[in-house]
């Protein structure tokens, strides 16, 4: 990373500080501030989990901790039974919460909605009701194609509430992504919206949902659309099995709907995320561990306290959002923020004008973010009075020191402890990071695992690494929140997560989340990156393959082989070498059909930042693409070494491409 304005700023003393201790203040009042609570997991593994089981209602209570007899198919709390809705709703209602608010929603106008938990037992319940005559049954999945709309929550809540477990699709995926996702889930439900504001414009959703309905190969039994344009709305009108939200909710007034009981094991949701092959994995989620799971890590990561304002700046349609904007937050009873819009509209300073609007106490976010803000300047947060917060936190991908500098000096005041939360959409929730009442911090390095998580760092025989060294890193024992399997295909859930490291015969078992990492001497893991074909851009996944694929479906292209190149604010971004098959030349409309190509095919997040035409991609003598080697040309590296390639005579060719 250049200098910058930001940067400027740090004291000298912060810019040497590695380490920095819990700030007394926060210590006080931490959620969890004894560091025994690291040995009590230990010693009473598994049994130390009911610590998280306990944090919830459960209608009728499990006997067993942790079914391991078929590993990797672990089972928690497996004969316990719950209703995550009212976990999240319910009981707070009854527990003389009902007026505070649940849901504090914010649109990119600074239009304003405060749903109480009252408010929301309500919509959630008209909701349900209505959801249940269109004809949705207990287990039928329900795709969710919305916007950080309240709808969004409401929709999740209410599908939890029936036992129909929800599909959420990120609005911004293309409408061919929608699709793939509802035919891979055989879902036969949509809930979608008719658009939303992007930097002042209306953005109109409602066509690329149909467009994706039209690719859907079974039949769709009903859509459900939000009017969040009113009369900005791009005039569709609702076709036969499409419904108004508003009108639905109107015939549903005061419904009532008691949440169904459901097994612990019972699917709450499924989450597609990218893979190394081009079909994205559907991740299934369980009801008991996964809702144990977000909820502890939201008490003992986050520090959320129900009295608590906390905004994940997360979309929902990530899981992220899932986990740390909805379920973990909502069952504790806090009050969740949600933002429609970006952070640079109007200006440069919209979230920390809201953190200041709503007294936000925690706040949690991505590098990606903090290294704009900084990029922006500290000026933007200089505006606004920030001294509400207490906590800050990271999630996506690794948080550089610069910028993790920047974050507690600017946005904390030096007042608040960071924690850089290193998950995955499969772990659920948190697994390494420190735990802010606790543990010293050390900017850079997301921290020890959390207590339970059975973290390590080895090499590819599967041995820990010396402090220092480069390896992989592994988790070797189950843990609640942990995804169950790949929706309908056990096989590859065996394949793409269990079969590096485990020892199937001796019935060990160790999950490889693909990333590589760190560990020194204190037991603090420093994550490098993904190992597979894996790219994060502004801490979003993306599969390698699903972009290649997509370029290779535009007219005129032979071959692509796709990179992520280091970008100083996105993190990775995405660099396309193209072949073109004769007759077609590599000009400006060449590389804007490509372009245009992976967004219909993906969306805008997964645009190539670079396209670069070559009439031959470095290939080793078996065929195989080099691509550590395109990788480096990217970033302008050194070359590693090209002796195994074929035609060694492209690189040169190449690298002068790229750095046109
Ligand atoms: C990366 C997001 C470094 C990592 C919750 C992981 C991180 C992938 C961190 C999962 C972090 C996430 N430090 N890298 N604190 N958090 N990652 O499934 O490569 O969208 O495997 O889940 O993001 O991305 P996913």
């Amino acid at each position: 990373m250049t200098d910058n304005d930001g940067e400027a700023d740090l004291e000298a003393r912060l810019v040497e500080q590695e380490r920095f201790e819990p700030p007394a203040g926060f210590v006080e009042q931490a959620n969890v501030a004894d560091e025994s609570i690291y040995e009590e997991f230990e010693e009473n593994w598994p049994h130390a989990w009911t610590r998280a089981a306990d944090m919830l209602d459960w209608d009728s209570e499990y006997s067993q901790v942790l079914d391991d007899s078929e590993g990797p198919f672990y089972e928690w709390f497996a004969d316990g039974t719950l209703n995550a809705s009212y976990n999240c709703v319910d009981r707070h209602v009854e527990n003389g919460d009902k007026n505070r608010a649940a849901i504090q929603w914010e649109g990119e106008y600074g239009e304003t909605r405060t749903y109480t938990y009252q408010d929301l037992y309500r919509e959630v319940n008209e909701f349900a009701a209505a959801l249940r005559d269109l004809g949705v049954e207990e287990d039928d999945v329900v795709t969710l194609y919305m916007p950080m709309v309240p709808e969004l929550p409401i929709a999740m809540l209410a599908c939890a509430r029936i036992g129909a477990p929800h599909s959420v699709v990120f609005a911004g995926f293309s409408a061919d992504a929608l699709a793939t996702r509802m035919n891979a889930a055989d879902s036969r439900y949509l809930i979608t919206c008719d658009g939303y504001y992007r930097r002042g414009d209306p953005l109109d959703h409602l066509q690329k949902a149909n467009d994706g309905l039209g690719g859907v190969d079974h039949g769709v039994d009903a859509t459900v659309v939000v009017d969040r344009l009113g009369e900005d709305g791009f005039g569709h009108d609702l076709k036969g099995n499409q419904h108004d939200w508003d009108a639905l909710l109107a015939e549903h007034t005061g419904a009532r709907v008691d949440p169904v009981e459901r097994s612990a094991e019972d699917m709450l949701f499924l989450m597609y995320t990218s893979g190394t092959t081009g079909q994205p994995k559907g991740v299934k989620h369980t009801t008991g561990g996964y809702l144990a799971y977000t909820t502890w890590t939201s008490h003992a990561v986050l520090d959320l306290e129900p009295e608590d304002t906390y905004w994940c700046s997360a979309d929902i349609g990530w899981i992220t959002g899932h986990s740390y904007i909805v379920y973990g937050p909502l069952s504790l009873g806090t009050t969740t923020v949600m933002y429609e819009g970006t952070p640079d509209f109007p200006e440069r300073d919209r979230l920390w004008e809201l953190v200041e609007k709503y007294a936000v106490d925690v706040f949690y976010t991505a590098p990606t973010a903090i290294r704009a803000f900084m990029k922006w300047g500290s000026e933007f947060p200089e505006r606004h009075d920030l001294s509400s917060l207490r906590l800050l936190g990271t999630v996506g991908e690794p948080i550089n020191p610069r910028a993790w500098k920047w974050y507690y000096k600017h946005i904390g005041d030096e007042a608040c402890p960071i924690v850089d939360t290193w998950w995955q959409t499969e772990t659920g929730g948190m697994m390494v990071t420190t735990l802010p009442g606790i543990n010293t911090m050390k900017p850079g390095s997301a921290g020890p695992p959390l207590p339970g998580i059975d973290a390590r760092v080895v090499d590819a025989s599967g041995e820990e690494v010396d402090a220092g060294r480069a390896g992989y890193l592994t988790v070797d024992r189950p843990w609640p929140g942990m995804l169950r399997t790949l929706y309908q295909n056990d096989e590859r859930f065996v394949n793409e997560y269990w079969q590096e490291y485990s020892d199937p015969d001796a019935d060990e078992w160790v999950y490889f989340p693909e990333d590589g990492a760190k560990i020194d001497e204190d037991g603090y893991i420093t994550i490098l990156g993904r190992v597979d074909d894996v790219i994060n851009v502004s801490g979003h996944r993306l599969g390698t393959m699903e972009i290649e694929s997509a370029i290779v479906g535009v007219e005129g292209v032979a071959e692509a082989a796709v990179v992520g190149g280091d970008h100083e604010v996105t993190g990775e971004a995405v660099y396309a070498y193209v072949i073109l098959e004769d007759g077609y030349e590599g000009t400006d409309e060449m590389q804007d059909a490509i372009i245009e190509g992976v967004n219909e095919a993906i969306g805008p997040i997964a645009k190539p930042e670079k396209v670069i035409f070559t009439p031959e991609l470095p290939k080793t003598r078996s065929g195989k693409i080099m691509r550590r080697l395109l990788e480096e040309i990217a970033n302008g590296e050194e070359l590693g070494d090209t002796t195994t390639l074929r035609n060694p005579e492209i690189v040169e060719d190449i690298q002068v491409k790229v750095s046109d």
